[in-house]
């Protein structure tokens, strides 16, 4: 097998090479995901262990019905759980397609939940109807859980993390900010921040994750083969903010009355969206 990439150009051996890169590297993701996962689920087991025990003790049909709704919804809890985690493991392709961000924000803050309240983090959700974007929902779930570890990371006594999703009509984007209000980085190592193995991280941490440089250059790399883009602001004790701008799954055409864009209604905007914070 390993003949086979002699005959390939230099270029087309990098590629090679970062595609293996980027699927190792969804492993290890998928590997974080179950350590937090693993502990989430004990967390949920022993709500319902108690419960039933619960119900088994008392009798009467006020807590029985009470214990079963508890059981029910730990239990949904859970299947959701392994289905994020599931779909993420079978889902490797690179195939597009129209995806609600705002689900993929949902499920990182599912999978995160257990790790956000451990160290303290306050999650603040402003989440805009917006049209869907054109995008590999696991990989843009990658780069969203990988944005949110640095924030959390940024904040190792808490603090505050804010999610922004919203639509920029004039360039068709969907655009998805994650700021913390952590250590920020210095002007000088902004521009190092996307390099491949670039990090000031001693190892992995109490988590068992971060120190390999490699979250920010996968991001990169993941955001502008989408033809997106990804920047980065930040102010050393006030914090930082990544925004995304992935393109819509919808073509914006003129408005025959009043010439503004208006969506073509084949995909279609999920509606119904709070906005919260
Ligand atoms: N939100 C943030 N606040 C402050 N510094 C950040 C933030 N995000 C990234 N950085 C800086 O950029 C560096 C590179 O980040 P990157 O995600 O690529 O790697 P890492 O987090 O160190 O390791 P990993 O490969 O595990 O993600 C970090 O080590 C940190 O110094
Ligand atoms: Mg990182």
């Amino acid at each position: 097998m390993s003949g086979e990439n002699n005959e390939l150009t230099p270029q087309q051996q990098i590629e090679v090479l970062k595609t293996q890169l980027a699927q190792a590297r969804t492993l290890t993701a998928l590997g974080e995901l179950v350590g937090t996962t693993t502990h989430e689920f004990n967390n949920i087991l022993m709500t319902i262990i108690n419960y039933a025990k619960l119900g088994m003790r008392h009798r009467d049909s006020a807590t029985r019905e009470k214990a079963f709704d508890k059981i029910l919804a730990a239990s949904n809890r859970a299947a959701k759980i392994t289905n994020s985690v599931l779909g993420m493991a079978r889902n490797r392709t690179a195939d597009r397609e129209p995806t609600d961000l705002s689900g993929l924000i949902a499920d990182s803050f599912m999978l995160l939940e257990r790790e956000m309240n451990k160290y303290r983090i306050r999650v603040e959700q402003q989440i805009r109807p917006t049209p869907q974007a054109m995008v590999n929902g696991n990989q843009i779930q990658q780069v969203l859980l990988n944005l949110l570890i640095n924030a959390r990371q940024a904040m190792p006594n808490g603090g505050r993390l804010l999610i922004k999703l919203d639509y920029n009509a004039d360039e068709n984007m969907v655009e998805l900010v994650v700021r913390d209000y952590g250590c920020g980085i210095p002007a000088d190592k902004l521009p190092n921040i996307f390099e491949a193995f670039y990090t000031t991280k001693q190892g992995p941490d109490a988590s068992g994750k971060g120190g390999t440089g490699l979250g920010l250059s996968m991001c990169r790399d993941i955001i502008e083969a989408h033809k997106g883009r990804i920047r980065v602001d930040s102010t050393v004790g006030k914090g930082t903010a990544f925004t995304l701008k992935l393109p819509a799954a919808v073509k914006p055409v003129a408005s025959p009355t009043i010439g503004a864009p208006v969506f073509v209604p084949q995909i279609g905007i999920p509606g119904q969206t709070p906005v919260v914070g």
